[in-house]
């Protein structure tokens, strides 16, 4: 997994927007059903909130929602801290670091985007939502995105030349086409089915799909 401490940390929004295609409309679409879904007073949960991304694109949906910033990068809560200071957030912002615990308090939703897929399918998967499944009522959606397992055999590839076409350079596309086959644990649909209803969730709904980058949303049983 990349570490994102340090430079990793300061580089990593330039960096993601040219590794993950629709990467800001992936965090649209998410809020745009959050928004839906939920009533005024609410508490969102963001497992691996990394620099902030996903809830500066909620907060700018409804300005009452709070907040839970969870992640293990000490590094990017820090920009995560000061966006949302830039941003006026912070009274509606509390920072965890660290793993996820259980008892946060009365959760609404949750929300887990772009972190799973580092975790290798050995139980490390399973355990991360069966902690988030304890969060959550019944019925509160978990929107869950992650790189998964190519649906083509050139689907891959694709991917590497829809970053070059998005600015990654061409020691960035060396690095990305090591990591996809070293770094992310990608499931296909069928292992990911299982492990939610094991964890106590509901039919995966799938939401977003750039090539192997995806995004579903299910409902706590
Ligand atoms: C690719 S970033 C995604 C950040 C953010 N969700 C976004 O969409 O920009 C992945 C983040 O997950 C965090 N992470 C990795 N493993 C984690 C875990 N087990 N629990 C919480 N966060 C984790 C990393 O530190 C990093 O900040």
């Amino acid at each position: 997994m990349p570490t994102f401490q340090a430079d990793e940390a300061q580089s990593y929004e330039q960096r993601i927007t040219r590794l993950i295609p629709g990467y800001d409309l992936l965090h649209e679409l998410t809020a745009a059903q959050l928004k839906t879904l939920l009533p005024d007073e609410a508490t969102i949960l963001v497992i691996g909130a990394g620099t902030g991304k996903d809830i500066l694109a909620l907060a700018q949906l409804n300005p009452h929602w709070h907040f839970i910033a969870q992640d293990i990068s000490e590094d990017m809560l820090a920009i995560a801290d000061q966006n949302f200071t830039n941003s006026g957030l912070s009274s509606r912002v509390t920072i965890v670091c660290g793993e996820l615990e259980p008892n946060m308090g009365h959760i609404d939703a949750a929300l887990c985007l772009l972190v799973m897929h580092f975790l290798p399918d050995n139980g490390d998967k399973q355990a991360l939502l069966k902690t988030i499944r304890a969060q959550l009522p019944s019925r509160a959606p978990l929107f869950l995105a992650d790189l998964m397992a190519p649906e083509t055999e050139f689907e891959r590839e694709s991917q590497l030349v829809a970053c070059r076409e998005l600015g990654l350079t061409e020691v960035g596309e060396q690095r990305m086409r090591h990591n996809l086959q070293h770094e992310f644990f990608a499931l296909d649909r069928m292992r990911l089915a299982e492990l939610l209803d094991h964890t106590g969730f509901g039919v995966p709904h799938y939401y977003f799909k750039a090539l192997g980058f995806t995004g579903i949303v299910c409902r706590a049983e």
